[in-house]
């Protein structure tokens, strides 16, 4: 008999805790519309007391989602659980997530509280929540270096009061898959009413090690997984949602459970919080990396010609790659390229930005033969980046030259004035780099450059990543064109655009 695995995305608001992923409240709509897409049964849209930021993107997601339940993460505190009710108030399913750590090193140090001080905060905590939702989930912070016997009674007593969903979360990373499972099992074995609550997981990748213990969680019982797009979040990442139910599908003789993900979607949302949080997808990635169908050797090529099922263990059109090479080209009518958008799940605020990326897709179109989906978004997230951007490329000349010195002329709009410089550089990024920051003056620190083909051939467009940071404050850029300085100087712009956003929050989620 197959039950209900519950995926619970929290790319919104663990994810969000990357360095420099911090997000826009438009950027959170667009991939809550994403997940909702997908089927994705919860989603944790963020930590709605942390700042007035987080706050309107939880109402906003609460207001515009329907078929996914719109959760949001509160200390076990009053004011905590008031705000996050607030903000869920416009939902049509909402979930209060509240939370206390119970490891004697976090009670001690973090919360300076005795153990049946951290018990009677976990019980006011739900009681307060069950004023507004019966919808209730409580997780013992760092559960994964916690006491056996204290994590029994404090979900007792929470399970006891209202707690729906008890949610054991390995905050470090610390546990392994085998004693991960054993905690799950044993858990729900001793705990007198665990019946009344489903168990859910949440692990972090400091060991690399996320995915292997939610899966030996489920093994053992767990039947909610907490996880994130491509693994995103604080260090060294959350659960990759991808590879845990690609794991359950695939591996059907071992897993008694069944999600409704629909996971044709799954390359679609994981390019879309790639290219929104700057965060690039390694090649060799599980599920959604660019080399993860591909087969090089002639021995696995031969093998899979003849009957795929040789060296293939899931199809790769099943997780979306083979349906996103829908092509567009420069014949292609504004009716075509229009549907394909709405395909994608893109909408516009109005019939002006949608000619205006027609028509960057006409030059795109007649750089490159072939238009692929991931052109598409990136040009889209060029134009929605831009709608309220400080700083404007308005062009860039650059030239280089064996034995010459690179040079470039960059001209900008910077708060709606014309401006433009020129510099010399070590090579023709390092050039345009130092003209833009001649005008902006942003004193920013470039942390970390790198480049990606979207697509296959070299007529491909260049993705750019860029990560700056500004007296600690990180943030990522994005740039996008078939010329890789272009994309390059896209990118840095993005990325001080950031900076100088008053809407992005300088530590998300951190109070
Ligand atoms: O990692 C963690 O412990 C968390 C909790 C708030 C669930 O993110
Ligand atoms: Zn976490």
């Amino acid at each position: 008999m197959q039950d209900n695995l519950i995926i619970f995305d929290t790319t919104l608001r663990d994810g969000e805790q990357s360095p420099g992923a911090s997000m826009t409240k438009e950027e959170k709509l667009r991939i809550a519309k994403a997940l909702e897409k997908m089927r994705v049964d919860i989603i944790e849209a963020g930590f709605p007391i942390a700042s007035p930021g987080d706050f309107e993107a939880v109402k906003a997601v609460s207001g515009m989602i329907k078929d996914s339940t719109i959760c949001g993460l509160a200390r076990a505190l009053y004011k905590d659980i008031d705000c996050a009710a607030e903000a869920l108030e416009p939902a049509k399913s909402s979930r209060i997530h509240t939370f206390i750590a119970t490891s004697p090193i976090h009670m001690r140090d973090k919360l300076r509280m005795e153990p049946k001080e951290v018990i009677d905060s976990a019980i006011k905590a739900v009681q307060r929540a069950s004023k507004y939702t019966d919808n209730i989930e409580f997780s013992p912070e760092d559960a994964g270096r916690s006491d056996f016997d204290f994590l029994c009674k404090i979900i007792e007593a929470v399970i006891n009061v209202g707690a729906k969903t008890i949610n054991i979360p390995d905050t470090v990373g610390y546990n392994l898959p085998q004693h991960f499972g054993e905690l799950i099992g044993n858990l729900i074995k001793n705990i007198p009413n665990s019946d009344k609550a489903v168990f859910s997981v949440h692990c972090h990748n400091d060991l690399g090690l996320a995915v292997g213990n939610s899966l030996a969680a489920i093994i053992n019982g767990a039947r909610q997984v907490e996880c994130t797009i491509n693994g995103l979040g604080e260090r060294a990442g959350n659960a990759a949602l991808e590879e845990i139910v690609m794991t359950v599908k695939t591996r059907k003789d071992v897993f008694t459970c069944d999600t409704k993900l629909d996971t044709s979607q799954i390359v679609h949302c994981s390019r879309l919080v790639s290219t929104i949080t700057g965060f690039p997808v390694q090649p060799n990635k599980a599920i959604v990396g660019a080399n993860a169908f591909a087969h090089e050797s002639g021995i696995h090529q031969d093998g899979v010609l003849k009957s795929r099922e040789t060296y293939e263990i899931m199809r790769a059109e099943d997780v979306g790659w083979n349906a996103n090479k829908m092509v567009l080209g420069k014949h292609s009518g504004r009716n075509a390229f229009r549907s394909r958008l709405e395909e994608l799940g893109i909408t516009f605020e109005n019939e002006e930005e949608l000619n205006k990326i027609f028509s960057q897709f006409k030059e795109l179109a007649d750089k490159k033969h072939e238009v692929y989906d991931e052109d598409l978004q990136a040009l889209v997230s060029d134009t929605v980046q831009g709608r309220e951007e400080r700083i404007k490329l308005l062009s860039l000349k650059v030239g280089s030259e064996t034995g010459v010195m690179p040079e470039a002329e960059v001209v900008l709009k910077i708060d709606g004035q014309q401006k433009s410089a020129n510099a010399k550089g070590g090579g023709p990024v390092d050039a345009t780099y130092k003209a833009i920051e001649e005008m902006v003056k942003s004193g920013c620190n470039l942390q970390l450059y790198s480049v990606n083909n979207i697509t296959d051939g070299t007529d491909s467009q260049g993705e750019v990543t860029v990560r700056i940071d500004k007296e600690g404050r990180i943030v990522n850029g994005l740039g996008a064109d078939t010329d890789i300085v272009i994309a390059s100087a896209k990118a840095y712009i993005n990325a001080l655009n950031k900076v100088l956003d008053k809407r992005q929050r300088e530590h998300p989620q951190q109070i």
